[in-house]
């Protein structure tokens, strides 16, 4: 049994390295078109024309660029929110209003965050849409994120009850794997979104 436990986290480990180089190896031209073309994509989705509060996040470490999507739905007087480490409630996320003007720092992931300003907070359960970062996904909506659990913590009440927001993972072509080993708390997504592919639902 914990053969079996540990060699799955190995192979969900050797999948992460993998598909993190593959992204890395992304020209500055090819990451570009990517992001404008996920915007395209995105900004046709009734999921999103319904919507007001919409998650996303900063890109690192070869992350397709949400940055010309939150562009479009500033424009679109749509209010954009980004994940910041709780901290205290460890391995959970808060979600900060963002516009230009929001003061940012660094988290120890060495990620962009906004700064902790309890004022801009925005409930989950009041959040329309989270668009969730990943590492790798598959044709049945399963993701593997960076290893923290942060995203499966923040969507369990979705997977659970269908309550709160609703999940739209997003990512580069090059990021697919037919198939991923899952674990029991792991949240699949209804809906991934690709430069040039919708996976799951019709
Ligand atoms: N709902 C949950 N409640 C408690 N622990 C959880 C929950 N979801 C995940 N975890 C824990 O988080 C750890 C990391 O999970 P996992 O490897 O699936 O991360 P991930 O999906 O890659 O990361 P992320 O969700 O941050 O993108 C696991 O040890 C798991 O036990
Ligand atoms: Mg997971």
């Amino acid at each position: 049994m914990t053969t079996s436990v540990s060699s799955s986290q190995l192979l969900r480990q050797q999948l992460r390295q993998q598909v993190r180089c593959a992204r890395r190896q992304l020209s500055p031209q090819q990451q570009q078109r990517a992001a404008q073309q996920l915007s395209l994509r995105l900004q046709a989705l009734p999921q999103i024309q319904h919507s007001q509060h919409i998650a996303l996040y900063i890109a690192t470490d070869g992350e397709i660029d949400p940055q010309p999507f939150i562009d479009w739905l500033w424009q679109q007087e749509k209010s954009v929110y980004l994940p910041v480490l709780h901290p205290f409630s460890k391995g959970h996320l808060l979600f900060l209003h963002y516009d230009a003007t929001t003061p940012m720092t660094t988290n120890r992931y060495h990620i962009h965050e906004p700064q902790l300003d309890l004022r801009r907070v925005k409930p989950i359960a009041e959040l329309d849409v989270i668009c969730t970062p990943l590492v790798a996904f598959d044709r049945t909506g399963q993701r593997l994120g960076m290893g923290g659990g942060y995203y499966d913590r923040t969507l369990s009440q979705w997977h659970q009850h269908r309550q709160g927001p609703y999940p739209i993972g997003i990512g580069h072509d090059c990021q697919y794997i037919s198939q991923l080993p899952n674990e029991k708390w792991d949240v699949p997504l209804p809906l991934i979104i690709t430069p040039n592919h919708q996976f799951i639902e019709a």
